[in-house]
């Protein structure tokens, strides 16, 4: 057999749509079977560059703080970066024993945080930007279904904390929009107007912009909308 030598090809990113990619992997909760061991939740898998960084701590004792958050809409957290299990434990141990963080101290991290050494999952999923930096995961958040489908990606640079209630929006949008079978506009919240599917047909077009349907408001027959209570979006979408 011929050994390759020399640079791999990377393997082809992730996309919107794509079964989220298989692995198994250790972490500070034990080994993952992922995506198969959350099958019926909703999961953010995401990837931050190093353990002891500033940036990175505060972001992970937001998330840990925010937790109990995510988990009321059915939703996961499993965190990654290419360091090793002891250097999460310790860097862990450290966040809760002497980081305070605005509001926030003694925030102990429950969730999975994926050691990758190898960067074969950070590698799996497009966490390496080479541009940004070839050995750190650049700050990845992958919103992945009940199904196991990736649903939304957003990347940060290293430099930039995420902003959390979008990460938030993010779930309550893509649950609302399933359930609803609608689209959500701009900086859409529960409660917000939410778009009913652009008419197919000259004839829905007509009909939609008779005003026959009274409660979907028209801009024009492409950009219609209606209202949605956000008790109804929260009771729809809320886990029980
Ligand atoms: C940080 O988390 O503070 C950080 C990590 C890597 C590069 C820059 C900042």
């Amino acid at each position: 057999m011929t050994t390759v030598e020399g640079p791999q090809p990377a393997a082809p990113m992730p996309r919107i749509g794509d079964p989220a990619p298989e692995f198994t992997a250790v972490t500070t909760q034990g080994e993952i079977n992922f995506p198969a061991d959350y099958a019926g939740s909703w999961v953010i898998l995401f990837s931050h560059p190093a353990d002891f960084t500033p940036v990175c701590t505060s972001e992970f004792m937001t998330f840990a703080s925010m937790q109990d958050q995510f988990a009321a809409y059915n939703t996961k957290l499993v965190g990654l970066s290419v360091d090793g299990l002891y250097s999460h434990i310790a860097w862990l141990r450290t966040i809760k024993d002497k980081i305070t963080f605005r509001d926030m101290k003694n925030v102990e991290v429950t969730f999975p945080l994926i050691e990758d050494i190898t960067m074969e999952v950070a590698g799996k999923y497009g966490m390496i930007m080479p541009g940004e930096d070839s050995t750190k995961a650049v700050r990845a958040v992958f919103v992945i279904d009940p199904e196991g489908v990736i649903r939304t990606i957003i990347y940060y640079p290293l430099s930039l904390g995420r902003n959390f209630d979008e990460l938030l929006r993010v779930v309550k949008a893509l649950q609302a929009a399933d359930h609803f079978g609608v689209a959500t506009p701009a900086d859409w919240r529960p409660g917000d107007r939410v778009i009913v599917p652009t008419a197919g047909s000259c004839g829905v077009a007509a009909e939609r912009m008779s005003g026959t349907e009274s409660d979907v408001q028209c801009e024009d027959w492409f950009f219609c909308t209606k209202e949605i209570p956000a008790d109804e979006v929260e009771n729809a979408i809320k886990a029980k």
